[in-house]
């Protein structure tokens, strides 16, 4: 594809980047990619504690990995070997296994190369981490949006709540505090904001004003 438009949104986890880089996507009738899936994903296949393998037995693995992806806005799907990523990848508990493995090179080096690949055949709203500065540094749209960690607690209970799932708001507001401490202070590509990004602060508003200014920002 010609000269593919790169969106980049990045922000800690719970932020709300998921559901609001599909509705920018299906604005802009473009692929979402959701990167925190693929690492996710790696750390569904591989289990708990291979992160401590050593790094050619990781490697290896890796290289049978293939993600695939398809659909505009929320029907987007990304698929590992060609096989959907399901929610099973969804809980608190993956998320931190998938901080584990976002702190490796060998697992950061083998996603960003699968991740500019794919934006050099598709157009995106990349949701993630280091979308705005180390994956996509050229994009022309990048975001990042933030949210205390009280509030991003409650969004994540809330939507657990709703899908009738258990959840514990302490224990949340735990999860999350501890993998931002992990995702903003790894040594390779830490959650940070772009130079060039702008922030937004979704602590006080509502799904729609982030969107529409999401919407403005690209406009
Ligand atoms: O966005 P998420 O909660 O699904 O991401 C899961 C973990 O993956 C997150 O805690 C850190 C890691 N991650 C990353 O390091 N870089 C990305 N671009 C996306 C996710």
């Amino acid at each position: 594809m010609d000269n593919p438009l790169i969106v980049t949104i990045d922000g800690p986890a719970g932020v709300g980047k998921s559901t609001m880089a599909k509705q920018l996507a299906r604005h802009l009738s473009i692929p979402y990619l959701d990167t925190g899936a693929m690492f996710r994903a790696i750390a569904w296949t591989l289990g708990a504690g291979a992160w401590e393998w050593d790094t050619a037995q990781i490697q290896a693995r890796l290289d049978e990995m293939h993600f695939g992806l398809s659909g505009i806005g929320e029907d987007s799907v990304l698929s590992l070997n060609s096989v959907p990523i399901g929610e099973e990848i969804r809980t608190e508990e993956v998320g931190m296994w998938a901080s584990n493995f976002a702190t490796l090179p060998v697992v950061r080096t083998f996603l960003k190369a699968a991740q500019q690949e794919l934006g050099t055949r598709f157009s995106l709203v990349a949701e993630g981490r280091d979308m705005g500065t180390v994956i996509f540094p050229d994009a022309p749209y990048k975001f990042f949006l933030d949210a205390s960690v009280e509030e991003r607690a409650n969004r994540r209970y809330r939507q657990l709540k709703e899908m009738g799932a258990p959840a514990d708001l302490v224990v949340l507001t735990e999860q999350i505090a501890k993998r931002d401490h992990q995702d903003r202070n790894r040594a390779v590509a830490p959650l940070v904001a772009a130079q060039s990004a702008v922030t937004i602060d979704t602590t006080t508003m509502d799904k729609t004003q982030v969107l529409a200014a999401l919407k403005d920002g690209v406009a």
